[in-house]
């Protein structure tokens, strides 16, 4: 591991807004903070979002500067890039949001039945060859209602078409309430003050001219989820390859 790796590591197991449980352990037992963000963590009382596969942070901390009604936790499994976004909110004493580093395939080891309001997908990888990594699959669909409560939203922003399509058919095929949809953000009356905020990924994807697609939708608890059986068109841009630069 890089030098500069691992000093940011070292800074960031001193970072009082970060949480870290780093290693993916099916049998990994309940955390002390699951149904206790807002009592130990935050000490404030307010609905609690989460932003999964946050990188560096942008949309977690922006949301917390514009909505300082809610707390915000981001979440991602990479550590360096985590640490951006923590450092920012410290310096800049934004005290609704902090971090949790840990693999989302867990995340219901994190937080309590109905203790979130709303999560959070942005620019997740589309993962178009393996739908068990997705983060808009059934598989992780089925751990989120674990955790949401009634009527909790799932906002999407994604440059991928097929993420866009796919995710559009999971929410159709079960009968999934549609709050909003654009297939282009930047040219629909939808934009607003929170849907502008750009992450690294998202400035990357705009640069090179592809549209942003944003869907937001509820999330219900009852019936068991069925995924979409359609052939979704593969995206052919994903051969640009991304910058890996932290
Ligand atoms: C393409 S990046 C997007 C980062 C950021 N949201 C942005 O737009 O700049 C996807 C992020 O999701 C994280 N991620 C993907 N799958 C994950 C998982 N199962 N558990 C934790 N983090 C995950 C990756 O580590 C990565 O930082």
């Amino acid at each position: 591991m890089g030098k500069n790796k691992l000093k940011k590591f070292a800074e960031m197991a001193t970072f009082e807004n970060v949480v870290q449980a780093p290693f993916y352990d099916p049998d990994q037992p309940d955390h002390e903070l699951k149904g206790k963000w807002n009592a130990v963590f935050f000490k404030t009382n307010q609905p609690l979002v989460l932003e999964l596969g946050c990188g560096k942070g942008e949309y977690a901390v922006s949301l917390a500067r514009f909505i300082p009604e809610k707390n915000f936790i981001g979440v991602d499994i990479k550590g360096a890039r985590m640490w951006k976004g923590a450092k920012d909110a410290l310096q800049r004493g934004i005290r609704n949001v902090g971090f949790l580093r840990t693999s989302i395939e867990i995340i219901d080891r994190f937080f309590a039945p109905g203790e979130v309001e709303q999560i959070w997908l942005t620019f997740p990888d589309p993962q178009m060859k393996s739908n068990r990594r997705r983060l808009t699959a059934t598989n992780f669909m089925e751990k989120y209602r674990r955790i949401l409560a009634p009527g909790g939203t799932i906002h999407l922003k994604t440059d991928s078409n097929f993420q866009y399509q796919y995710t559009l058919e999971m929410v159709k095929e079960n009968g999934l309430k549609i709050m909003a949809q654009t297939d282009d953000l930047y040219q629909s009356d939808l934009l607003d003050e929170v849907l502008s905020i750009q992450t690294f990924y998202e400035k990357q994807w705009r640069e090179r001219g592809i549209p942003i697609k944003y869907l937001a939708f509820q999330l219900s608890h009852d019936e068991p989820l069925r995924e979409p059986t359609v052939e979704i068109e593969k995206d052919p841009y994903r051969s640009f390859g991304r910058s890996a630069r932290e």
